[in-house]
């Protein structure tokens, strides 16, 4: 190693385990280079020396970037934002985050992945290597079981070892498989252990069961007691915390801490010092190049959800109007996430009468006259009717709404729109049937009330800079939509396994245990208005021609075909669950453990391949504490959604005996 831990008096090795500031390392008095970490997710967040924002490219949010359900475009959308990190000098991105949305409710669902472990770390594991292929850093987060913003600084998550194993530990033991430079531990406490303390968490389950060799940072303020952090292995105090030195000082004269523990501590920081040294910080796309890959990959993530009579696409020489603020510049999550971007985009009206020169295409403000509605004066009212008048006699409405604000440290109070969208619905239905809903949030929302009177959604999400480029692309047909869900969309809250109950502020059980999300309506039997993996196309695909080849005892290889039916060129993603019918523990109907996003000219076939192995098989087994699969019969199920299955084939595992438990009955998962 370059750095020696010997070079340090012991003021200096402490100075090292905590920031000296919000965003950077110690010099250890001019003896070592600092380290400079930002956020975020969903583009670059820094600050200049007087704490303002640069501007960086406002990606997609890692929730749209989830619904592309593509490895690839994962992959570049990691490597776009290393290019502004290794452009404006930051060492380590802080992402990507990967909690598992247990509740739509949760404040940064925007920040996350999915409903579904399988998903989250395949997609941020590719994430963290377009990351890291720049040379940037990244910082997995946030370990673990933070799953709402409501208490996250105290209430503990009471969660159980399968649980913890198959769901929430999970995303990040596939995304480890990138080797991140860091791993960034939650705010919460786990099972009464604050996590920043937790030394299970960390050590026993991060660097021992996972094999993690990194570096682990506490999320911001969110250490307790700086020495016993650092004794469960937290390597670095983040930001600067005053009370360190004394703290860890007081703890080895009193022989809490040993030297040897501090020192493992430093060396870890010294490790990460000398591979941001190491790194090749490459930029390889101009400012201008990051915003086309933030458009390719909104094209690829938007959703669309309803196209009643294929009212969509738009048609040249129609004649159209779009409602809403929200279509001149859509909105993104608040907090650590966002991002200060200067790109200006075009309103959609613009973009839209541009693409289609011959088409008439009209705007209203909408909404906020009927903010005013109930108690409007004279003026708004005359105001509000001008956009119902409008509306009257268009081909197409097209009109943008949007739920609760959505952002870090608070959750949402309800997953309906804003009462003045779907007020603006109701009163645009009296005018004309003929609505586009497009839905600028980045999670569930409940559109019970209305869905089934308009005519198209499409679910917007929080898309970046390159929102209206991407959506005016897909509203015209240039882009043939491929999102797909990547959480379950309830007809209500209250169909949710914890609807608006979040926790009591000091402890949340989460008696669900691994049944979250689609895994929970599933077993439910509760029908929710979109299922996990859904989401429309302009095209049609079809599947056959399954076939499943095992080549060793839990490996298999399975393949089918999906020919686009249609005379549109598309994309389809497509899902393979696998089902364990019979069991000795109660599992899941089903559960994700392949996908593949697949491009299809008109009229072509493709053969889609899958591997298999144990662990698409086997559950975590709390008796024998690792994961184990069972002798017996399993469901190969291949579905363009969790709910759409077009093909299924079945497969014996058949271990020796000796790997196998003794059966009393089994459950059947149905
Ligand atoms: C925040 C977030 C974390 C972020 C960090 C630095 O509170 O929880 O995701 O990276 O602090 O802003």
């Amino acid at each position: 190693m370059k750095y020696d831990v010997n070079q340090l008096t012991l003021e200096e090795k402490i100075a090292l385990l905590t920031g000296i500031n919000e965003w950077q390392t110690s010099s250890a008095n001019g003896k070592l280079p600092q380290i400079f970490v930002s956020d975020g997710p969903n583009g670059l967040q820094m600050f200049d020396e007087n704490g303002v924002r640069k501007s960086a490219t406002a990606m997609p949010a890692l929730s749209l970037l989830a619904q592309t359900w593509d490895k690839e475009l994962a992959y570049l959308d990691g490597e776009t934002i290393a290019n502004d990190a290794a452009e404006k000098g930051a060492d380590i991105l802080l992402a990507p985050g990967v909690n598992i949305k247990r509740t739509p409710l949760n404040g940064r669902n925007f920040e996350y992945f999915s409903e579904d472990p399988y998903l989250s770390g395949v997609l941020a594991r590719e994430f963290i290597k377009g990351v890291q292929s720049r040379g940037i850093g990244t910082s997995l987060k946030h370990f673990c079981g933070n799953n709402r913003e409501k208490g996250r600084r105290v209430q503990s998550s009471e969660i159980d070892e399968r649980a913890l194993n198959e769901i929430y530990y999970r995303p990040f033991e596939i995304a480890l498989e990138a080797k991140p430079w860091t791993v960034m531990c939650a705010y919460n406490p786990v099972n009464g252990v604050y996590a920043s303390e937790n030394k299970k968490l960390l050590k026993g389950v991060l660097r021992d069961k996972f094999g993690f060799d990194g570096l682990i940072v506490s999320d911001w303020a969110s250490v307790q007691s700086s020495y016993k952090a650092l004794k469960a292995t937290i390597d670095l105090i983040m930001p600067y915390n005053e009370d360190t030195l004394p703290n860890v000082k007081a703890a080895l004269e009193k022989g809490y801490i040993t030297m040897e523990e501090i020192d493992t501590c430093v060396t870890n920081v010294l490790k990460l010092i000398e591979k941001v040294q190491n790194a090749n910080k490459q930029i390889n796309y101009t400012k201008e190049e990051r915003h086309e890959n933030a458009v390719k990959i909104a094209k690829a993530g938007i959703t669309l959800l309803k196209n009643e009579e294929n009212i969509l696409p738009l048609k040249d020489g129609g004649n159209y109007l779009v409602v809403g603020d929200l279509s001149k510049k859509p909105i993104g999550g608040l907090g650590s996430a966002y991002v200060q971007t200067d790109y200006e985009q075009k309103p959609i009206k613009e973009l839209l009468q541009e693409k289609l020169p011959n088409a008439q295409v009209g705007y209203d403000k909408g909404a906020c006259a009927c903010a005013d509605w109930a108690g409007a004066n004279r003026v708004k009212l005359e105001y509000a009717k001008r956009c119902y008048v409008e509306a009257y006699g268009k081909d197409a409405v097209v009109v943008f709404v949007s739920g609760d604000t959505e952002g870090e440290s608070f959750d949402r109070s309800h997953i309906k729109l804003k009462r003045e969208y779907e007020e603006l619905i109701e009163n645009l239905l009296k005018y004309n049937k003929n609505l586009i809903i497009v839905v600028n949030s980045a999670s569930a929302i409940d559109m019970s009330d209305w869905i089934d009177d308009v005519k198209a959604v499409v679910y917007e999400g929080f898309s970046g800079e390159g929102t209206n480029e991407a959506l005016s692309s897909i509203l015209v047909g240039e882009t043939n939509p491929s999102g797909k869900l990547a959480e379950s969309f309830p007809y209500d809250l209250d169909d949710t396994f914890t609807g608006d109950y979040a926790g009591d502020g000091f402890v949340e059980w989460y008696n669900d245990s691994i049944f979250v999300g689609y895994r929970y309506y599933e077993r439910a039997g509760i029908d929710v208005l979109f299922p996990f993996g859904y989401g429309l196309s302009y095209s049609k695909f079809a599947y056959s021609n399954l076939k499943i080849e095992q080549t060793d005892k839990t490996d298999f290889t399975v393949s089918y075909d999906i020919t686009n039916t249609s005379d549109v060129d598309g994309a389809e993603v497509s899902q393979v669950y696998v089902k364990d019918v019979f069991s000795m523990v109660v599992r899941p109907e089903q559960e994700l453990k392949g996908f593949e996003k697949t491009f299809l000219k008109a009229g072509e076939t493709k053969t889609v391949s899958v591997k298999l192995d144990f662990r698409s098989f086997a559950y975590y087994s709390t008796a024998l504490d690792r994961w184990h699969a069972e002798n017996g019969v399993f469901e190969i199920r291949i579905g363009a959604s969790s709910q759409d299955i077009r093909l299924v084939g079945k497969v014996n595992i058949e271990l020796e005996d000796d790997e196998q438990q003794s059966q009393a009955f089994v459950y059947y998962n149905n």
